[in-house]
Parts: structure tokens; C-alpha cells; sequence
């Protein structure tokens, strides 16, 4: 019999996007922002530089890489990368979870270039990358936040590939390992790692990327918003700040606090061992937890940032998918009343259970702290449930 805990952790918001600002984050951080001016001169042009150049220096990618701010956050720099550069090979497309599912369907619904292959993952798989061929352009999610499950590292990737690759890395840039060499497109938004605000992208080129953009055009119409042609121009304004359309400062500003917040806990290694230690705390609650388990079932390709759980089958015996989701349902409300944890609930398409953010702006003190919330809540809602 679980009493209910005494200690809270300090921060409940576990959610996996937009996820917990940086430790210490006041309104304070916002101050600066140079509202109400317009973003295409002065200090605004400036910050927006500034976010751009940051950004690079925090992932410490290739000095030949480039980086600059796409509209419509991951979705919009995914979109863009697609409808622009794909059309002139064949396209490998590798799905992991609902948000892999929705490049696979992009291609499949609305580009259809010729030669596509897609390769698609039941919930907490990896799709069969040895499947792969890199005379195409290949399109894959690092981390599939939905499944939890991640790409362990890039040595299945051909360093004398032809085609592209297209990364998805909206939740592990900043939190994991990225092999820059491996990657020509690389794309995440600004609410994922760093906790930052939403609806801004940021997308990381290859010099073999910009070639792509220089020399060829798709023949699909590419709506204003996802075209990147300018791009393939090694001096473009878009690579200093100049957007495709109007960015918000204020998110501008923010951004550019979790990037001085990134720099002053040591950079990107920092923030991945911060992310690991996250991971590590709860895995020690899991691991001697009976009535839980990971959906990722191989531990290589576990995710550290969206960490999804459900539960294990002689905990919930009698129960179907659905009275399993009520419990979870149940569950997260209950804690969330508490003040205890905020938004643990998986993403809709996914089996039910739990999914914790572990990500670098959140404490693992207070995931350790989570655990017998957990073991709480799970005795009270499970005695109601069956
Ligand atoms: C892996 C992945 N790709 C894409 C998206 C969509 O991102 P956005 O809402 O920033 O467009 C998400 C959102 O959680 C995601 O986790």
C-alpha cells in the first residue's frame, strides 16, 4: 500500500512540448526584447543574427554548415526541406511515430515523387534501417517523441551517400548526440529541448544541402512559406536573420535566454549529460517499479528526452486499450490536482501509459521526486478501475 507522498517535486511540467523553461526562467528574461520595432533593421536584425549564431556555436556543428529560422516551427522546416529540395531521386522515408508518419504521408498524399519507399515502425520499434538506400533521399525522425523511441547513432548512415538525408531532430538537438557529418538537413523548433516558445523553426544545412538548393527546382508548386530557394545562395540574407516571413521578437528573445542559459551550463555536452542524468533518475524509479514498463523495448534506442512508459500486462489484467487509457487519464488528473506532474499523458495515437519529459530544462530531482506519486496515484485510480 502506497501512502500518498509527502515531498512535490519542486517543478511538475513533464511535458514533451512545449516542455519546462530553463531552471531559474522569469518574465525577467524577457526585458531586452525589442518589441513593437520592425524585425528587418537595427537591434531587432541583430537579435535575430544573434539567435542564429548561437544556435550553431551551442551545437557546435561543421564551420561549412549553415543555419537559419524557418516559420511554422518543426513542421514548417520539415515542410519546407521537403516540398523545396526533394523531387530529383528516389526518397526513402523511415516513420517511427506519428510525427515520422506525417513526412511519410506528406510524401505518399501530396509530393508522390517517383521511387518512393516508405518504412514504417509499430509503437516502441525502430522502422528497419538496414533497408536504407543512399543513392535516395532519405527522410527519418532522431528522436520519435510519440514512441520514445530514438536512433541510437548515424554509423548506418553512408558518409559517400548521393542522396540527402532529412533529420527530424526536434526532440533531441541539444539533448543527444547529432554525428553533423551525417546530416544534410537538419530541422527542430525552439519549444523542445531548450524550452523555448513555440511556432519558430530552425533548420541546419550541409554545403551538399545548399547545392541541392542551388541547382535544382522540384516541379511541384512550393507555396511562398516552405521555399527555401534562397538558401542555396551561400551569402543569403536568410542565413543572417532575414526570415521568410515575420518572426515574434519576444520568442526571438526567449530563445536566445535558453541559448545563454545552454552556454553557461557548458554547452551541448552539458545539456546531453543533464538529459542523461534526467533519464537515469527515472529509470531508477522504473526499474523497481512491477507495474510499469518501457514501450521501447530495446534499451539502445530508448529515448532519454520523451521517455514513454505502459504498463505491465499482469498490472492491468482485464483491462482493454481503452479502460488502460482511462486509468492513465484518471491518473494524470489526479496528479495534476495534486500539483505533482503536469501533462504525463501520451501522445493520443500512442499506447496508454505514460510519457515524462527527461529533457535538459528539467531537474532530475524532481523526476525522482515523481516516482511514488506515480505508485500513489496508480493504487488509488487502478482500485476504481476494475
Ligand atoms: C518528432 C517530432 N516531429 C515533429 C513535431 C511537430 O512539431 P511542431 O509542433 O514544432 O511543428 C513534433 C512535435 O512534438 C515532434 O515531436
Amino acid at each position: 500500500m502506497s501512502l500518498k507522498p509527502v515531498m512535490r517535486p519542486a517543478d511538475g511540467r513533464f511535458s514533451c512540448g512545449p516542455t519546462k523553461k530553463r531552471p531559474g526562467w522569469s518574465w525577467e528574461a524577457l526585458a531586452g526584447a525589442p518589441l513593437g520595432r520592425t524585425h528587418r533593421g537595427g537591434i531587432p536584425k541583430i537579435r535575430l543574427a544573434q539567435a542564429i549564431e548561437q544556435t550553431g556555436a551551442l551545437l557546435e556543428i561543421p564551420d561549412d554548415y549553415k543555419v537559419f529560422i524557418t516559420p511554422a516551427s518543426d513542421t514548417g522546416a520539415m515542410e519546407g526541406a521537403m516540398w523545396s529540395m526533394l523531387g530529383g531521386r528516389p526518397v526513402d522515408v523511415f516513420a517511427t511515430d506519428e510525427f515520422g508518419r506525417r513526412w511519410l504521408i506528406d510524401a505518399v498524399e501530396e509530393l508522390k515523387p517517383q521511387g518512393l519507399r516508405t518504412f514504417d515502425a509499430p509503437y516502441g520499434s525502430a522502422p528497419d534501417y538496414s533497408q536504407v538506400n543512399f543513392d535516395h533521399d532519405v527522410i527519418f525522425t532522431w528522436n520519435a517523441t510519440a514512441s520514445g523511441v530514438k536512433i541510437a547513432n548515424g554509423d548506418w548512415i553512408a558518409d559517400d551517400r548521393e542522396g540527402l538525408t532529412f533529420c527530424d531532430a526536434t526532440s533531441a538537438a541539444f539533448a543527444m548526440d547529432l554525428p553533423w557529418s551525417k546530416l544534410d538537413i537538419t530541422t527542430f523548433s525552439w519549444q523542445k529541448c531548450m524550452g523555448g516558445e513555440a511556432q519558430h523553426g530552425i533548420a541546419i544545412l550541409s554545403p551538399r544541402a545548399r547545392q541541392r538548393l542551388r541547382e535544382f527546382r522540384p516541379s511541384w508548386p512550393v507555396p511562398r512559406i516552405l521555399q527555401w530557394f534562397e538558401a542555396g545562395d551561400e551569402t543569403a540574407k536568410i542565413y543572417e536573420g532575414s526570415t521568410i516571413n515575420t518572426p515574434s521578437l519576444m520568442c526571438t528573445e526567449d530563445y536566445i535566454d535558453a541559448l545563454n542559459w545552454g552556454a553557461r551550463e557548458g554547452g551541448v555536452s552539458a545539456l546531453i549529460a543533464r538529459t542523461k542524468a534526467n533519464a537515469a533518475a527515472l529509470d531508477a524509479w522504473v526499474q523497481k517499479t512491477d507495474w510499469i514498463e518501457y514501450l521501447a523495448h530495446d534499451p539502445a534506442t530508448r529515448s532519454e528526452t520523451s521517455v514513454t512508459l505502459k504498463y505491465a500486462a499482469h498490472a492491468v489484467e482485464g483491462l482493454d486499450q481503452a479502460a488502460q487509457w482511462e486509468l492513465s487519464r484518471k491518473i494524470a488528473h489526479v496528479l495534476e490536482r495534486e500539483e505533482a506532474a503536469y501533462d504525463i499523458i501520451p501522445h493520443p495515437k500512442a499506447p496508454a501509459g505514460f510519457r515524462i519529459w527527461c529533457g535538459p530544462t528539467v531537474d532530475a530531482d524532481d523526476l525522482t521526486a515523481l516516482g511514488p506519486w506515480l505508485d500513489w496515484a496508480f493504487e488509488e485510480m487502478k482500485a476504481n478501475a476494475v
